[in-house]
């Protein structure tokens, strides 16, 4: 069968994780890359072997040999890249968070349906073996109904009054920071694992550094690079969120999300108490899902290829005791996005479901609302 083409458009810190992990799907070829600042493009088409290095984001979607684009860009262009994208026939495996706001994302998933394109968004977390696990579990019954959920996603690359990022620029990452970055992921993990939607959020988002140091000359994101000069800069975005939350059958929970933790590298934690046993589940010790009950001991889960759930079993790739990571959750999504294009080609069913643009959709709804509350004191219903 021909080879899918594939054109990445950012290859920053994220688009360069994307180039290696699509090197791991069999049938597909990298043909192109653009970015905004050109050296990184072409130091990444050189490193990886890229054939084409294109200047920009339009002569990319322009090119018609390409069948999918991956957006790896930063948010302000994710609406406009993904939109350019599907009116050029291409299929599109975008970053989250999806767009700037959802009036933007609800386009792009009427878009999409109008043109028969095959989406997908990088929720990436979810692709954990034992997070799948959890969901099945979920899915067939065992959790029994949710009753309660909490949770957090805290980093420390903001500690510093010199750390400073696109991501608290509201022209580049819209009208929130963290809630949008780290909450958008959070928020997906509590939907996929309980199958329940947010419903509704009362949110106190917060500035905790609102001065900073912005370098003049600008490290890549996560970069421990230090910057010759600075400017001063005052920071109107949150680094710091909370929000009550209320799930669509009336379970109770509360997430917290951060930078500014000191330590706390990439912590997220998720647990949800059922009405027949409990889940626990930490990216600090990613392999392991704790499984609590109530009349008899609790249990620890480890991934595995022969004991999980049939239909996860897949994503436990390795041989039972080798534990999976954070590019093989990524791997796990795209082999779910590209299993499922092979099929579009062919004309085949696929039963399979990855986050796609209406998930995307999902979260920027959950965001908005997060936004509004924290506006407005109050609750605030998800309006999807
Ligand atoms: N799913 C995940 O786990 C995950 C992790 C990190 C980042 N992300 C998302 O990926 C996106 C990029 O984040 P990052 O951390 O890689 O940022 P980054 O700053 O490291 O990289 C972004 C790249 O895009 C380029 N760029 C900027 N504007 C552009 C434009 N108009 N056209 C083409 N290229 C442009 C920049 O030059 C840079 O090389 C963000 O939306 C972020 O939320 C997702």
């Amino acid at each position: 069968m021909k080879s899918i083409k594939v054109g990445l458009i950012g290859t920053g810190y994220i688009g360069l994780v994307h180039l290696e992990m699509l090197r791991r799907i069999v049938g597909v070829e990298v043909l192109a890359v653009a970015d905004k600042n050109r050296e990184l493009a072409i130091r990444a088409a050189e490193k990886l072997k890229i054939p084409k290095v294109y200047a920009g984001a339009d002569e990319l979607v322009g090119d018609r040999e390409i069948d999918v684009i991956h957006n790896c860009a930063p948010n302000y262009v994710h609406f406009e890249i993904n939109r350019r994208a599907i009116l050029a026939g291409k299929e599109v495996l975008s970053e989250k968070p999806l767009s700037l706001n959802s009036r933007e994302s609800a386009e792009l998933v009427e878009l999409a349906k109008t043109h028969n394109t095959l989406t997908a968004i990088n929720f990436c977390y979810r692709y954990y073996p034992v997070v799948q696990e959890a969901a099945a579990r979920a899915r067939r019954g065992d959790l029994g109904e949710v009753r309660a959920f909490l949770g957090h996603f805290l980093q420390d690359w903001l500690f510093f009054k010199t750390d400073y990022s696109w991501r608290l620029d509201p022209e580049i990452a819209g009208g929130a920071n963290v809630i949008a970055d780290l909450g958008s992921h959070w928020c997906d993990l509590v939907q996929f694992v309980t199958g329940r939607k947010i419903a509704e959020v009362m949110a106190e988002l917060h500035t905790c550094l609102p001065k900073r140091r912005k370098p003049t000359t600008g490290p890549l994101s996560f970069s421990s690079q230090k910057a010759a000069d600075y400017e001063d800069v005052e920071v109107k975005l949150d680094d710091y969120a909370a929000l009550f939350i209320r799930l669509d059958n009336g379970a109770r929970g509360n997430f917290t999300t951060c930078q500014v933790a000191a330590g706390r590298k990439v912590d997220i934690e998720l647990q949800v108490f059922g009405s027949k046993e409990s889940y626990a589940w930490s990216h600090v010790h990613p392999n392991a899902l704790w499984i609590g009950h109530r009349d008899r001991g609790n249990e620890i889960f480890y991934e595995s290829s022969q004991l999980q759930a049939e239909e996860t079993q897949k994503y436990a790739a390795l041989p039972t005791g080798h534990p999976m990571g954070y590019h093989d959750a990524i791997y796990n999504l795209f082999r779910d996005y590209y299993g499922a294009l092979a099929a579009k080609r062919e004309d085949r069913p696929y039963n399979v479901h990855f986050p796609d643009f209406e998930t995307g959709h999902e979260e920027m709804c959950v965001i908005d609302a997060a936004v509004e509350s924290n506006k407005l004191g109050r609750w605030v219903k998800v309006q999807r």
